[in-house]
Protein backbone atom coordinates (compact mmCIF):
# COMPACT_ATOMS: atom_id res chain seq x y z
CA UNK A 1 0.00 0.00 0.00
CA UNK A 2 1.24 3.35 -1.32
CA UNK A 3 0.63 6.06 1.41
CA UNK A 4 1.05 10.08 1.42
CA UNK A 5 0.82 11.71 4.62
CA UNK A 6 -0.53 15.24 5.15
CA UNK A 7 0.46 16.55 9.26
CA UNK A 8 0.82 19.04 11.19
CA UNK A 9 2.63 17.07 13.92
CA UNK A 10 1.47 17.03 16.40
CA UNK A 11 1.30 14.34 19.31
CA UNK A 12 -1.42 11.80 17.59
CA UNK A 13 0.23 13.16 13.95
CA UNK A 14 3.20 11.63 15.98
CA UNK A 15 1.83 8.29 16.59
CA UNK A 16 0.39 8.31 13.12
CA UNK A 17 3.60 8.64 11.43
CA UNK A 18 4.72 5.83 13.78
CA UNK A 19 2.49 3.76 12.29
CA UNK A 20 2.79 4.00 8.86
CA UNK A 21 6.68 3.95 8.80
CA UNK A 22 6.98 0.90 10.95
CA UNK A 23 4.08 -1.03 8.91
CA UNK A 24 5.78 -3.64 6.60
CA UNK A 25 3.77 -3.97 4.01
CA UNK A 26 3.11 -0.15 4.02
CA UNK A 27 5.27 2.26 1.52
CA UNK A 28 5.33 5.81 2.93
CA UNK A 29 6.08 7.79 -0.33
CA UNK A 30 6.38 11.24 1.47
CA UNK A 31 5.37 13.82 3.94
CA UNK A 32 3.63 16.87 3.76
CA UNK A 33 3.23 19.05 6.94
CA UNK A 34 1.10 22.30 7.41
CA UNK A 35 0.47 24.62 9.64
CA UNK A 36 -1.88 23.16 12.21
CA UNK A 37 -1.22 21.84 15.91
CA UNK A 38 1.68 24.30 15.47
CA UNK A 39 3.32 26.99 13.24
CA UNK A 40 4.74 25.36 10.25
CA UNK A 41 8.76 25.20 11.24
CA UNK A 42 8.30 23.86 14.38
CA UNK A 43 5.82 21.10 12.51
CA UNK A 44 8.63 20.43 10.13
CA UNK A 45 11.25 20.26 13.11
CA UNK A 46 8.58 17.60 14.92
CA UNK A 47 7.85 15.39 11.96
CA UNK A 48 11.83 15.16 11.16
CA UNK A 49 12.28 14.13 14.76
CA UNK A 50 9.92 11.79 15.02
CA UNK A 51 10.54 10.25 11.47
CA UNK A 52 14.10 9.33 13.97
CA UNK A 53 12.38 7.60 16.21
CA UNK A 54 10.44 5.33 14.28
CA UNK A 55 13.52 4.21 12.75
CA UNK A 56 12.24 5.25 9.28
CA UNK A 57 13.83 5.04 6.30
CA UNK A 58 16.07 8.45 5.65
CA UNK A 59 14.99 8.44 1.92
CA UNK A 60 11.29 9.53 2.98
CA UNK A 61 10.88 13.27 1.63
CA UNK A 62 9.24 15.48 4.14
CA UNK A 63 8.15 18.93 2.57
CA UNK A 64 7.12 22.34 4.04
CA UNK A 65 3.75 23.44 3.17
CA UNK A 66 1.38 26.05 3.70
CA UNK A 67 2.17 28.57 5.80
CA UNK A 68 -1.53 29.57 6.84
CA UNK A 69 -5.13 28.34 6.14
CA UNK A 70 -7.08 30.05 3.32
CA UNK A 71 -8.88 32.21 4.70
CA UNK A 72 -8.34 32.16 8.20
CA UNK A 73 -5.64 33.11 10.57
CA UNK A 74 -3.20 30.47 12.04
CA UNK A 75 -4.88 29.84 15.77
CA UNK A 76 -3.05 27.52 17.46
CA UNK A 77 -4.79 24.93 20.03
CA UNK A 78 -5.63 25.97 23.51
CA UNK A 79 -3.72 23.16 25.20
CA UNK A 80 -0.75 22.33 23.27
CA UNK A 81 1.12 19.33 23.77
CA UNK A 82 4.34 21.00 25.27
CA UNK A 83 5.83 24.01 24.24
CA UNK A 84 6.33 22.24 21.01
CA UNK A 85 3.31 21.13 20.17
CA UNK A 86 5.03 16.93 20.65
CA UNK A 87 5.02 16.83 24.69
CA UNK A 88 8.86 18.44 24.54
CA UNK A 89 10.22 15.08 24.62
CA UNK A 90 13.71 16.70 24.56
CA UNK A 91 14.86 15.21 21.23
CA UNK A 92 17.96 15.36 19.32
CA UNK A 93 17.51 17.36 16.28
CA UNK A 94 17.26 15.48 13.34
CA UNK A 95 19.80 14.57 11.06
CA UNK A 96 17.36 14.68 8.25
CA UNK A 97 16.30 18.17 6.60
CA UNK A 98 13.18 18.61 4.69
CA UNK A 99 13.46 18.67 1.03
CA UNK A 100 13.71 21.89 -0.40
CA UNK A 101 10.49 22.49 -2.40
CA UNK A 102 6.62 23.53 -1.32
CA UNK A 103 4.83 20.18 -0.08
CA UNK A 104 2.78 21.07 -3.14
CA UNK A 105 5.18 20.57 -5.79
CA UNK A 106 6.40 17.53 -3.50
CA UNK A 107 2.67 16.09 -3.77
CA UNK A 108 2.96 16.82 -7.63
CA UNK A 109 5.94 14.77 -8.06
CA UNK A 110 4.99 12.06 -6.32
CA UNK A 111 1.90 11.35 -7.83
CA UNK A 112 2.63 12.17 -11.38
CA UNK A 113 5.44 9.72 -11.04
CA UNK A 114 3.43 7.05 -8.48
CA UNK A 115 2.96 4.34 -11.20
CA UNK A 116 0.59 2.40 -8.55
CA UNK A 117 -2.35 3.69 -6.35
CA UNK A 118 -1.68 6.12 -4.19
CA UNK A 119 -4.19 6.64 -0.75
CA UNK A 120 -3.49 10.55 0.44
CA UNK A 121 -4.02 10.23 4.57
CA UNK A 122 -5.24 13.93 5.43
CA UNK A 123 -4.38 14.17 9.51
CA UNK A 124 -4.41 17.76 9.36
CA UNK A 125 -6.05 21.57 8.25
CA UNK A 126 -6.30 20.29 4.46
CA UNK A 127 -4.67 23.55 3.12
CA UNK A 128 -1.99 21.59 1.39
CA UNK A 129 -4.18 19.46 -0.58
CA UNK A 130 -7.11 22.10 -1.53
CA UNK A 131 -4.26 24.05 -3.44
CA UNK A 132 -2.81 20.69 -4.91
CA UNK A 133 -6.31 20.20 -6.32
CA UNK A 134 -6.74 23.71 -7.24
CA UNK A 135 -3.62 23.61 -9.01
CA UNK A 136 -2.94 20.19 -10.41
CA UNK A 137 -6.55 18.91 -11.15
CA UNK A 138 -5.10 16.50 -13.92
CA UNK A 139 -3.16 14.48 -11.55
CA UNK A 140 -6.43 14.02 -9.27
CA UNK A 141 -6.33 10.56 -10.85
CA UNK A 142 -3.44 9.08 -9.79
CA UNK A 143 -5.41 9.56 -6.06
CA UNK A 144 -6.81 6.04 -5.42
CA UNK A 145 -8.22 7.36 -2.33
CA UNK A 146 -8.38 10.56 0.36
CA UNK A 147 -8.60 9.58 4.07
CA UNK A 148 -9.18 12.35 6.34
CA UNK A 149 -9.10 12.46 9.96
CA UNK A 150 -11.80 15.32 10.39
CA UNK A 151 -14.97 16.54 11.43
CA UNK A 152 -17.90 15.51 13.82
CA UNK A 153 -20.30 12.89 12.95
CA UNK A 154 -22.73 12.60 15.53
CA UNK A 155 -20.46 13.75 18.75
CA UNK A 156 -19.83 17.25 19.64
CA UNK A 157 -16.71 18.82 18.28
CA UNK A 158 -13.43 19.65 19.92
CA UNK A 159 -12.58 23.21 18.75
CA UNK A 160 -16.03 24.95 19.01
CA UNK A 161 -19.26 22.96 19.92
CA UNK A 162 -19.71 21.93 16.61
CA UNK A 163 -16.70 21.60 14.94
CA UNK A 164 -13.29 18.94 14.61
CA UNK A 165 -10.12 21.12 15.14
CA UNK A 166 -8.90 20.19 11.52
CA UNK A 167 -11.67 21.28 9.57
CA UNK A 168 -12.34 24.37 11.54
CA UNK A 169 -8.81 25.58 11.23
CA UNK A 170 -8.85 25.39 7.09
CA UNK A 171 -13.21 25.40 6.42
CA UNK A 172 -12.54 26.50 3.02
CA UNK A 173 -9.64 23.65 2.00
CA UNK A 174 -12.02 21.43 3.74
CA UNK A 175 -15.10 22.27 1.67
CA UNK A 176 -12.84 22.10 -1.86
CA UNK A 177 -11.44 18.62 -0.64
CA UNK A 178 -14.69 16.99 0.31
CA UNK A 179 -16.61 18.23 -2.37
CA UNK A 180 -14.33 17.28 -4.89
CA UNK A 181 -15.62 14.29 -6.35
CA UNK A 182 -12.26 11.97 -4.95
CA UNK A 183 -13.20 8.68 -3.62
CA UNK A 184 -12.83 9.44 0.88
CA UNK A 185 -13.08 8.32 3.56
CA UNK A 186 -13.77 10.35 6.65
CA UNK A 187 -12.35 9.58 10.09
CA UNK A 188 -14.16 11.80 12.11
CA UNK A 189 -14.32 12.81 16.68
CA UNK A 190 -16.36 9.62 16.65
CA UNK A 191 -14.31 6.85 15.91
CA UNK A 192 -10.95 9.11 17.19
CA UNK A 193 -12.29 8.94 20.53
CA UNK A 194 -13.15 5.71 20.54
CA UNK A 195 -9.68 4.02 20.44
CA UNK A 196 -8.26 4.37 23.73
CA UNK A 197 -4.80 4.31 25.22
CA UNK A 198 -4.60 4.01 29.61
CA UNK A 199 -2.70 5.31 31.66
CA UNK A 200 -1.11 1.91 32.82
CA UNK A 201 -0.60 0.89 29.83
CA UNK A 202 1.42 4.13 29.21
CA UNK A 203 3.49 4.06 32.10
CA UNK A 204 4.76 0.36 31.15
CA UNK A 205 5.47 1.63 27.81
CA UNK A 206 7.50 4.14 29.27
CA UNK A 207 9.53 1.30 30.99
CA UNK A 208 9.79 -0.84 27.39
CA UNK A 209 13.21 -1.91 26.23
CA UNK A 210 11.75 -0.82 23.06
CA UNK A 211 12.82 2.95 22.51
CA UNK A 212 9.82 3.59 20.41
CA UNK A 213 7.89 2.04 22.65
CA UNK A 214 9.06 4.12 25.24
CA UNK A 215 8.49 7.54 23.43
CA UNK A 216 4.61 6.60 22.64
CA UNK A 217 4.00 5.85 26.40
CA UNK A 218 5.90 8.86 27.04
CA UNK A 219 3.59 11.02 24.22
CA UNK A 220 0.45 9.30 26.02
CA UNK A 221 1.75 10.14 29.93
CA UNK A 222 2.25 13.82 28.83
CA UNK A 223 -1.58 14.15 26.97
CA UNK A 224 -3.25 12.68 29.60
CA UNK A 225 -1.49 15.11 32.38
CA UNK A 226 -2.42 18.08 29.52
CA UNK A 227 -6.06 16.72 29.83
CA UNK A 228 -6.16 15.54 33.42
CA UNK A 229 -7.12 12.32 32.81
CA UNK A 230 -6.27 8.21 32.88
CA UNK A 231 -6.81 7.78 29.09
CA UNK A 232 -6.18 9.26 25.68
CA UNK A 233 -6.60 8.75 22.26
CA UNK A 234 -4.27 7.29 19.42
CA UNK A 235 -6.19 10.09 17.72
CA UNK A 236 -4.96 10.46 14.32
CA UNK A 237 -3.05 7.13 14.29
CA UNK A 238 -6.35 5.37 14.12
CA UNK A 239 -6.84 7.06 10.64
CA UNK A 240 -4.13 5.01 9.73
CA UNK A 241 -4.55 2.02 10.81
CA UNK A 242 -8.16 1.91 9.10
CA UNK A 243 -6.68 3.01 5.94
CA UNK A 244 -4.49 0.32 6.29
CA UNK A 245 -6.70 -2.59 7.77
CA UNK A 246 -10.65 -0.71 7.48
CA UNK A 247 -11.98 -4.77 8.13
CA UNK A 248 -12.99 -3.48 11.93
CA UNK A 249 -14.24 -0.02 10.99
CA UNK A 250 -18.19 0.29 10.44
CA UNK A 251 -18.72 2.88 7.17
CA UNK A 252 -21.23 4.84 5.76
CA UNK A 253 -22.17 6.41 3.16
CA UNK A 254 -23.46 9.57 3.32
CA UNK A 255 -23.03 13.41 1.78
CA UNK A 256 -21.11 15.70 3.66
CA UNK A 257 -21.31 19.47 3.34
CA UNK A 258 -18.61 21.95 5.62
CA UNK A 259 -20.47 24.71 6.80
CA UNK A 260 -19.07 27.81 5.48
CA UNK A 261 -20.84 30.51 7.21
CA UNK A 262 -18.96 33.22 9.52
CA UNK A 263 -21.25 32.19 12.38
CA UNK A 264 -18.47 31.01 15.28
CA UNK A 265 -21.40 28.61 16.11
CA UNK A 266 -21.33 26.60 13.14
CA UNK A 267 -18.55 27.69 10.85
CA UNK A 268 -16.43 24.65 10.00
CA UNK A 269 -19.30 22.00 11.03
CA UNK A 270 -19.12 18.99 8.91
CA UNK A 271 -23.37 18.33 8.02
CA UNK A 272 -23.30 14.86 7.87
CA UNK A 273 -26.68 14.11 5.59
CA UNK A 274 -28.05 11.24 7.65
CA UNK A 275 -32.07 11.39 5.88
CA UNK A 276 -33.01 8.97 3.92
CA UNK A 277 -33.30 9.17 -0.14
CA UNK A 278 -37.44 9.97 -0.32
CA UNK A 279 -36.58 13.44 2.78
CA UNK A 280 -33.27 14.01 0.59
CA UNK A 281 -35.58 14.50 -2.47
CA UNK A 282 -38.36 16.35 -0.89
CA UNK A 283 -38.32 19.97 0.34
CA UNK A 284 -35.34 21.08 -1.83
CA UNK A 285 -36.00 24.34 -1.40
CA UNK A 286 -34.57 23.90 1.59
CA UNK A 287 -32.01 21.89 1.34
CA UNK A 288 -29.90 20.49 -2.03
CA UNK A 289 -28.34 17.50 -1.18
CA UNK A 290 -25.13 17.07 -2.74
CA UNK A 291 -25.00 14.11 -5.52
CA UNK A 292 -21.53 13.24 -4.00
CA UNK A 293 -21.73 10.73 -0.76
CA UNK A 294 -18.73 9.94 0.83
CA UNK A 295 -17.58 6.94 2.95
CA UNK A 296 -18.19 8.41 6.65
CA UNK A 297 -16.31 6.35 9.43
CA UNK A 298 -18.66 5.93 12.05
CA UNK A 299 -17.54 3.16 14.59
CA UNK A 300 -14.85 1.63 15.15
CA UNK A 301 -13.82 -1.69 17.26
CA UNK A 302 -11.47 0.10 19.49
CA UNK A 303 -9.55 -2.76 21.38
CA UNK A 304 -9.06 -4.39 18.02
CA UNK A 305 -7.21 -1.06 16.23
CA UNK A 306 -5.11 -0.48 19.88
CA UNK A 307 -4.10 -4.17 19.30
CA UNK A 308 -3.44 -3.14 15.71
CA UNK A 309 -1.28 0.19 16.46
CA UNK A 310 0.30 -1.02 19.61
CA UNK A 311 1.74 -4.26 17.64
CA UNK A 312 3.16 -2.46 15.16
CA UNK A 313 5.63 0.17 17.36
C1 LIG B 1 -7.16 16.72 15.12
O1 LIG B 1 -6.69 18.02 15.45
C2 LIG B 1 -5.32 17.97 15.77
O2 LIG B 1 -5.05 18.69 16.93
C3 LIG B 1 -4.96 16.53 15.94
O3 LIG B 1 -3.63 16.32 15.51
C4 LIG B 1 -5.96 15.81 15.06
O4 LIG B 1 -5.51 15.72 13.73
C5 LIG B 1 -8.22 16.31 16.09
O5 LIG B 1 -9.29 17.20 16.05
CA1 LIG C 1 -3.17 16.20 13.23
Amino acid sequence: MNLILDVDTGYDDALAIMLATRTPNVNVLGITCVAGNHYLDQIVVNTLKILDVADAPSDIPVAAGCLTPLMEVVRLPDRLHGGDGMADLGLSPSPRSAVPIHAVELLRRLLSEASQPVTLVALAPMTNIAVFLRMYPHLRHKIERIVIMGGAHLTFGNTSPTAEFNIRCDPDAAHIVLSSGLPITLYPLDPFRQVAIERAEAAAMTQSASWQRQIVGRICTSVMNVFGRDFTFIGDAGAVAVAIDPSRATIERFPVTVELGSSPATRGMTVIDRRNAYQRASLTEWWHTSPHEIDVVTEVDGAYYKALFLGKI
